[in-house]
């Protein structure tokens, strides 16, 4: 099968140096301003124009690994109309243009598969379809930001600083370009979208998912948490209930002997419930050239030798719903005022710090709080507890 890469950083060279090992693909163009060092081989089939892929009637395939939603969505969407399969790894895009996405490909007969947009090297969402086949997804829940999670182990394991772990998260590859979208919380809220609507068959929109980072938590926290038993991660959760279904990321404090309080390093542990089969979780690298390149020449052997993996975007009538969530969180703050004192359960004061644990509180109620402190500068972290 002769394919193209539009996009040759990290993502598009791991699945170049798969494709040699998997056989049967030919790369014939590669989408990029410049050549990359240590591929100057390549540099007769790197073009700068979009057209030289989009028009060559030979490509069947195109790999987009640009990232960002433009131009990867007009480029995508080029080669949709040309006829052409497209598999790519990219969670910003096919969060934002999903529906858009999957109506052009349909549209044009020809396919669109995402496999590697969560979880890196992990096959999850690709067992996810599978098990919708035959069963009814109850819950999906993760940690799926691999720089994330290298902060808060290292934090947690050695007590290290958060602004020191996020600069090695950065040189060691993990985070994203703009790192802020690892610690807001952008990428696990662009990886929750995509996994909700396929576990739902829903078209949730980025602004219908509550969304916390671990930005503003510091050594204290970890050390509190860790005292009480309690180990902190950043996590996605979508739970359907009748019908519709709850759905945001926070952060979440597990205890110690838990699955969640055990992924190390920048691993990703990915779980679903459903109806017959229970529950099953994924562990492994969420992120990296050959963990999320080798995913990618999964989708395209897959869609090659015609494994179909049926998407049926938006067929449910399921929508997004968080006014049951309600949960009891941790909470750090450096003044209780009349806006934070009736969430409060207990409280201990060190410092001219506060340490509490709230009353049960609804999800969007806290992270309305969250955010309001945040726009004022004023000192706060939350974690939920988990159940
Ligand atoms: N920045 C992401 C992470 C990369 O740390 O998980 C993989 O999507």
């Amino acid at each position: 099968m002769k394919i193209a890469i539009m996009g040759f950083g990290t993502v598009g060279s791991g699945a170049y140096e798969t494709a040699k090992n998997a056989g049967g693909i030919d790369i014939v163009r590669i989408l990029a301003r410049h050549g990359r060092p240590g591929y100057e081989h390549l540099d007769d089939i790197i073009t700068p124009n979009i057209d030289d892929i989009a028009n060559d009637p030979e490509i069947e395939l195109v790999i987009e690994s640009i990232g960002g939603v433009h131009p990867a969505r007009e480029y995508v969407l080029a080669c949709l109309r040309a006829g052409k399969h497209v598999v790519t790894p990219n969670k910003n895009l096919i969060s934002a243009c999903y529906k858009e996405l999957m109506d052009e490909a349909a549209a044009n007969g020809v396919k669109l598969r995402f496999t590697s947009a969560v979880g890196g090297g992990i096959p999850w969402l690709f067992n996810l379809l599978r098990t919708k086949r035959c069963d009814e997804i109850e819950e999906v829940r993760g940690i799926v930001n691999g720089t994330c999670n290298y902060i808060l182990d290292a934090m947690y394991d050695k007590g290290a600083d958060f602004g020191e772990m996020l600069k090695i998260a950065q040189e060691l590859g993990y985070a994203e370009a703009d790192p802020s979208s690892d610690i807001e919380g952008t990428d696990t809220l662009r990886k929750t979208v995509v996994t909700t609507n396929l576990a739902f068959d829903t078209v949730v929109s980025e602004d219908e998912v509550p969304c916390c980072g671990i930005d503003t938590i510091q050594s204290c926290d970890v050390a509190y948490l860790k005292e009480k038993g309690l180990v902190c991660k950043l996590m996605m959760k979508a739970k359907r209930s009748g019908d519709s279904f709850e759905v945001y990321v926070e952060p979440t404090a597990f205890p110690a002997g838990s699955l969640e309080a055990n992924v190390k390093v920048n691993n990703n542990l990915i779980t679903l419930t459903a109806r017959d089969i229970g529950t099953q979780s994924f562990y492994g690298q969420g992120a990296g050239m050959m963990p999320t390149g080798q995913s990618v020449i999964q989708d395209v052997l897959d869609i090659r030798d015609g494994k179909e993996q049926a998407i049926e975007a938006g067929s449910s009538a399921l929508k997004a719903d968080n006014s049951k969530a309600v949960h009891r969180y941790y909470i750090r703050h450096d003044r209780m005022c009349e806006h934070i004192e009736p969430f409060i359960d207990i409280y201990e004061e060190k410092d001219g710090i506060y340490y509490c644990i709230s009353k049960p509180v609804a999800v969007e109620e806290m992270h309305k709080m969250g955010h309001h402190r945040k726009e004022k500068g004023k000192e706060m972290f939350f974690a939920a507890l988990a159940e």
